[in-house]
């Protein structure tokens, strides 16, 4: 593995496993392949722009003949898919961008991998294919997929094309399916960063429904180190988990933001619920464990840091705030009833 190609390297996940890999790995070169969607941000990549190691193309992973261009150009040896529409909510509102990036794109640069026999294809997946989790259970990996919004069906079709080219084409594939990440560039429709920048500007934190749905929150610093090693040593054709296996309710994430913000609970609001709400996602991580990995992060160690890191870089996300993201929140949340306020 040599030259790796990281579709949607300029969103959260993606950037942060660029400036993982980048620095682990002095002889590898990276090539971010990104359409730059709303959720895309240059900024993210601005560390690294200078790095003689590091290539940017923007383009979709829809278009065959780019996606050829690019591996050819490059000499591309390995895909790393982060390349997705990532929100529940939009999804709900919209999935024809779902369709079409998350299946049909994923297919796209599985054929791409299949033709140009590359050494690796590696899809970055999520916990939310296993669709909402009753109390007593965490999730494994040979559990079916039951996908409940749009955004996690679109996910697990691409995990099912995924597989199927292991086993038609023997496509040495591998998966990791994500808890919740947080951490630095995480677009702020996403609930942490939306909270703590909300918290910031004086405004409601709206908390769906009554707040209790469960998550597993992770720093996604631990998430890249967890991919790395998969790509690494991972076994092929497998999917591995990959979390803190510590699941959170939602309120308890509110209260620990709030207190490293020295905020009060008094913007909080208590929000018209998001259709099909998953209860409670959580993951057994025994697998990913054995490879030799361990979670540097607690949910409440990822959290505190996330808030920090937001406090003190607004260079970031100010900017954001007043672009497409105010016309996506007006109708976002700009009709929701309001069921309650505090605590
Ligand atoms: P993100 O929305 O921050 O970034 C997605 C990136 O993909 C953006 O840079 C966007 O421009 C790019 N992109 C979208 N459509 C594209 C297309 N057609 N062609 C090329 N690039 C395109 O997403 P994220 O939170 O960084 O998630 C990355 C991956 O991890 C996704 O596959 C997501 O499903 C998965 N995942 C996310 C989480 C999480 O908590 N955020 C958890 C588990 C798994
Ligand atoms: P989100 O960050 O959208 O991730 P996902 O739905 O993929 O898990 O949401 C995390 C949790 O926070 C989820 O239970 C929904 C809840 N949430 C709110 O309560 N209010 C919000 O404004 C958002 C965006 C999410």
């Amino acid at each position: 593995m040599k030259n790796i190609l990281v579709t949607g390297g300029a969103g959260f996940i993606g950037s942060n496993f660029v400036h993982h890999m980048l620095a682990k790995y002095p002889d590898y070169h990276i090539v971010v392949y990104d359409k730059l969607t709303y959720a895309a941000n240059l900024n993210n990549l601005r560390d690294v722009s200078q790095d003689p190691r590091f290539a940017f193309v923007q383009g979709d992973i829809c278009d065959k003949e780019k996606v050829a261009e690019t591996i050819r150009g490059y000499d591309i040896d390995t895909i790393v898919n982060f390349a997705a529409e990532s929100h529940v909510d939009r999804s709900i509102m919209n999935p024809d961008a779902f369709i079409q990036t998350d299946v049909y794109g994923t297919y796209v640069l599985l054929e791409a991998a299949r033709q140009f026999g590359l050494e690796r294809y590696h899809q970055i997946s999520t916990d939310e294919v296993y669709g909402h989790i009753p109390h007593g259970h965490a999730s494994v990996e040979t559990d079916p997929v039951r996908p409940r919004s749009p955004y996690a069906a679109s996910k697990a079709s691409a995990d099912l094309m995924v597989h199927a080219y292991f086993i038609t084409y023997g496509l040495p594939v591998t998966i990791t399916r994500g808890g919740n990440n947080i951490g630095p560039y995480q677009y702020p429709e996403k609930v942490v960063p939306l909270f703590v920048t909300n918290a910031l500007e004086g405004k409601p934190l709206p908390v769906y429904g009554d707040g209790r749905q469960m998550r597993d929150y992770q720093w996604v610093g631990d998430h890249c180190e967890a991919i790395d090693l998969v790509l690494h040593r991972g076994e092929l054709g497998e999917i591995y988990n990959v979390g803190t296996g510590e699941e959170m309710e939602n309120l308890r994430m509110v209260e620990i933001l709030l207190d490293e913000l020295g905020a009060s609970p008094d913007l909080i609001h208590f929000v018209e619920d998001r259709p099909g709400h998953d209860r409670r996602y959580a993951l057994n991580v025994e697998k990913i464990k054995a490879l030799g990995w361990r979670p540097k992060h607690t949910p409440e160690q990822a959290i505190r840091r996330t808030v920090r890191w937001y406090v003190e870089n607004e260079w970031w996300w100010r900017p954001i705030k007043e672009g497409e993201f105010r016309e996506y929140y007006q109708k976002q949340y700009g009709q929701r009833k309001v069921l309650k306020v505090g605590l």
